[in-house]
């Protein structure tokens, strides 16, 4: 038996100081544990015991923009344990043309003996057709119970496909999140801003501008309403999409809302950074203003945000970002996080929120949403033995020199962070310490 001793364990009734054991990769005890001969014994002194943190929204291995993300399975579950995610739940992706069920194996294959985390899939649907649905519920079999669709991009359904996805996974209580912006205005406003000369990084938010998320928001809110279906408004920016919630809130619906540490932290302004550098920051939405991150934040604060996820979709700045040097529309969008998402929620709100919050927000809600739970996302007898030991004392700098992410910026550089990952623990096997990953790749596909 492995026993963690003298920690504050963060578990579903609330903290407790305990001991927490576990074996064959599940926990097996919660109390006071007097260690037998042979049992193994990690001191957690000083330290909150968390379930695994759940990142819930990552692109790893992903072809898209004409290039493929800096991180494949390999290093951004390297970069996730180190920061003590345990699981995360990427996007299997549909291409035009392909099932599916094809997309699902291919992704198992690409996170198959690299994986250090614990891996599940949302299906990213892009091609609606009688085939896809007929797929759906052998999809549902293989594990996959979270769904994800495009209001833009090339990937875009229209809202009557849209609507029939929520039909389709209606009767396996499936839930679908939604990219919300409205891409024919994106186009439109992507040509108006490169028509009067605008080709730098500071014209992206120009051409993504509030209302065309809050527009897109209310429609996927409506569209849920039609279905009967609850829906997942995933990497929610703008105080005016966060209205639209709390409308369809009111109106009865229930919507999830997932955001990032990115949206509640940096704002436009990046975009206006020396030469070429607001590049770092091209991700959809866009980094917003100060009014919008005030708001994410107070809803965060009043419980009104499920789950923060990262969205982690990294791209090398010397190497890839640099396609758009001459064309904003070209960057390849998206930023890495997925290492640093917990260090980072922690040095924005730190006593604000409880140990218990940051437990809800990055580990118990993802599970609940997206069916893992109390497998995951819960310390209790049963539950699989994911586990992060946080040293809330430990006090370190984020630099891009000195992370697992295989991308060669961070949009958090130099930030200096008080809380550490001490020991992550993947089914049961040390899988990181002191923010840096062992041998071990332990992860597994979670089939839900
Ligand atoms: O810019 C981003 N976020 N790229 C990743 C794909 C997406 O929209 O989630
Ligand atoms: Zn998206
Ligand atoms: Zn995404």
């Amino acid at each position: 038996m492995n026993i963690i001793k003298n920690g504050i364990l963060i578990t579903p009734e609330g903290e407790k100081r305990a001991d927490l054991a576990y074996e064959d990769g599940r926990i097996v005890r919660i109390g006071d544990i007097v260690p037998g001969d042979g049992d193994e014994v990690t001191d957690a002194s000083g330290c909150y015991v968390y379930p695994g943190f759940i990142d819930g929204h990552t692109h790893l291995d992903l072809e898209v923009a004409g290039t493929v993300t800096a991180d494949d399975f390999d290093s951004g579950s390297r970069a996730a344990v180190a920061g003590g995610t345990t699981c995360v739940v990427d996007f299997a992706t549909q291409y035009k043309g392909d099932t599916v069920l094809n997309a699902l194996e291919t992704w198992k294959k690409k996170a198959a003996g690299k994986a250090r985390c614990n891996v599940a899939f949302h299906m990213a649907v892009c091609d609606w057709n009688e085939q896809t649905k007929a797929d759906l519920p052998a999809l549902r079999e293989a594990g996959v119970t979270s769904f994800k669709v495009y209001m833009a991009y090339d990937t875009a359904l229209t809202d009557a496909e849209i609507l029939e996805v929520l039909e389709a996974i209606k009767p396996f209580n499936g839930i679908l999140g939604c990219h919300c912006e409205n891409g024919g205005l994106v186009a439109e406003l992507q040509k108006e801003q490169l028509a009067q000369g605008h080709t730098e990084p500071w014209a992206h938010p120009l051409s993504r501008p509030a209302e065309v998320e809050a527009e897109a928001v209310s429609r996927f809110c409506y569209l849920g309403a039609l279905a009967g279906m609850p829906v997942n408004i995933v990497h929610l920016s703008t105080k005016l999409g966060l209205e639209e919630v709390r409308k369809a809130r009111k109106r009865g619906q229930t919507v999830y809302i997932e955001s990032c540490p990115q949206y509640m932290l940096l704002d436009d302004s990046n975009y206006s950074r020396p030469g070429f550098e607001g590049a770092k920051y091209v991700c959809s939405p866009p980094l917003r203003k100060q009014a919008d991150i005030e708001a994410l934040k107070e809803a965060v604060l009043n419980g009104e945000v499920d789950t923060i996820a990262t969205d982690h979709c990294s791209f090398s700045y010397a190497k890839q970002k640099i396609a758009g040097r001459d064309d904003f529309t070209k960057i390849p969008n998206g930023a890495p996080g997925i290492e640093h998402r917990v260090a980072v929620m922690m040095h924005i709100f730190g006593d604000s929120l409880k140990p218990s919050d940051y437990c809800r927000l990055m580990s118990e809600n993802p599970a609940k949403v997206f069916g893992m739970y109390p497998k995951k996302g819960a310390l209790a007898v049963g539950s699989d033995a994911d586990i992060t030991v946080w040293d809330p004392n430990e006090t370190w700098t984020i630099h891009a020199s000195d992370m697992q992410q295989n991308v060669d910026y961070t949009p958090f550089e130099g930030m200096e962070i008080h809380g550490r990952a001490k020991y992550v623990i993947v089914n049961g096997v040390l899988a990181a310490q002191d923010g840096k990953p062992t041998d071990a790749v332990a992860g597994r596909y979670v089939c839900r």
